[in-house]
């Protein structure tokens, strides 16, 4: 008996869209590419060229009844009415981060998903990545110890060389872009990974002025006021037990990210690696600094360095390849569980979750009280050690 592949078609036929075709369409027998749209044309024509697939509009993938999962890869500002209009034309979706610029909107589509008993998940899908995975079963299996707290820092700057209304990523500055939203949800979803869900937060939140500080950017020196907050340092307290901090902030220089989580528990330190990717060193601490190792991957599907054999102890995060990373596994996994009639990992659930923790960190900064938690998510089911590379399919299969 052979697997019956789910078709699939494409909204958003920019950047991260080569990186999404190129695992769905090469990587995963259970998908069946159909086909791609864009508001700009030539974009989806190139992106159709070059995976062999249809150029459509978005009207006809959401006609073609051999389409059963539209991916949403448009922009933050676009996610709300490209995400609405194909569920209501009935088709499940896998949509880019965040779910929607607000929660409210994020739950208005959580809510039709639900009453129309269609699949909806959300970006990042990095935690089912070998780094995270591997993360995951060393807690699960008591490495740590007893996990206490969890710190995670992304501190980045976003400095394009062209004005923004040019710029490949116009979004980064826009409401709902910025780096708690476009960043911060690589580190809530590997964080509820590890840790399941957040009871309540609390934090700081700040509208920081950007100014452009690319010599090359006609706009250089000039300063824009965000819609958005760029700075908020949260605190977490999750349901199990574990306290977490998460700074994310728009640091306004050109440099590379310097990517951080660190899980902390009564017997270890996990040093985990940057959740952007797909995998990295994944480095433990135990017996008081004595050993001190980079271990072993336990799951496969890493990234392109890492299939390559690079050695794991000398990989710099800010030196992998983004478009050779493995965005794609969610719609896999999505597909794996409408065939097995199973949950799918990457969940609306846990990504509502994660918009409603960044904009709770929002309202407790306004407020000066606490934001209890309204939703709350299962843990996603580990994936299965043991796998390396090429097998993530049959991973996926349970
Ligand atoms: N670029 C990255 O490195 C990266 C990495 C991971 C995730 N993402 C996420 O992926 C999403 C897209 O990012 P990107 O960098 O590819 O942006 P992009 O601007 O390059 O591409 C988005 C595309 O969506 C199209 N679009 C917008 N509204 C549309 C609509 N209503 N109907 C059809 N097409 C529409 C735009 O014309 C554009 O071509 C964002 O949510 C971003 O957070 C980006």
């Amino acid at each position: 008996m052979s697997i019956k592949p789910i078709g699939v078609g494409l909204i958003g036929s920019g950047a991260i869209s080569y990186t999404y075709l190129d695992n769905m369409v090469h990587r995963f027998d259970i998908l069946n590419v159909i086909g791609c749209s864009d508001i700009i044309e030539e974009r989806s024509k190139s992106r159709a060229e070059e995976f062999g697939i249809k150029q459509m509009t978005s009207e006809e993938i959401f006609a073609d009844p051999d389409i059963q999962i539209v991916v949403n890869t448009t922009y933050p500002k676009s996610h709300y009415a490209v995400t609405k209009a194909a569920l209501e034309a009935g088709k499940h979706v896998q949509s880019e981060k965040m779910m929607a610029v607000t929660f409210e909107e994020a739950k208005e589509l959580y809510d039709l998903a639900k009453s129309k008993n269609l699949r909806f998940g959300c970006a990042p899908d990095t935690f089912l990545g070998a780094g995270y995975q591997t993360c995951r079963k060393l807690i699960d299996d008591g490495y740590v110890g007893t996990p206490l707290a969890v710190n995670a820092t992304i501190i980045r700057g976003y400095q394009p060389a062209f004005p923004v209304a040019m710029d490949p990523m116009p979004f980064i500055v826009g409401e709902g872009g910025t780096i708690p939203f476009d960043m911060g949800g690589y580190y809530i979803q590997a964080m509820q990974n590890l840790f399941g869900a957040v009871k309540r937060v609390s934090g700081f939140s700040q509208n920081r002025e950007k100014i452009f500080s690319h010599p090359k950017n006609p706009q250089y020196k000039e300063v824009l006021k965000l819609d958005s907050p760029n700075f908020i340092q949260a605190a977490l307290e999750f349901h199990c037990g574990v306290l977490g901090t998460l700074t994310a902030c728009d640091s306004g220089f050109v440099t590379p990210e310097i990517p951080g989580m660190t899980v902390y528990g009564t017997d270890g330190v996990l040093i985990c690696p940057d959740p952007n990717y797909y995998a990295g060193p994944v480095k433990l601490i135990r017996n008081g600094g004595k050993e001190y190792v980079t271990m072993p991957l336990t799951h496969g599907y890493s990234g392109e360095e890492v299939e390559r054999g690079v050695d794991l102890s000398k990989l710099d995060a800010f030196r992998l390849n983004w478009q050779k990373s493995r965005r794609g596994i969610g719609v896999a996994d999505m597909a794996w569980a409408i065939t097995n009639n199973r949950p799918q990992r990457c969940s609306a659930e846990m990504a509502l979750h994660t918009i409603e923790i960044i904009h709770g960190v929002k309202t407790a900064s306004e407020t000066g009280k606490y934001y209890e938690m309204t939703t709350r998510p299962e843990q996603p089911k580990a994936l299965r050690p043991g796998f390396i590379g090429g097998a993530a399919e049959a991973v996926l299969d349970d």
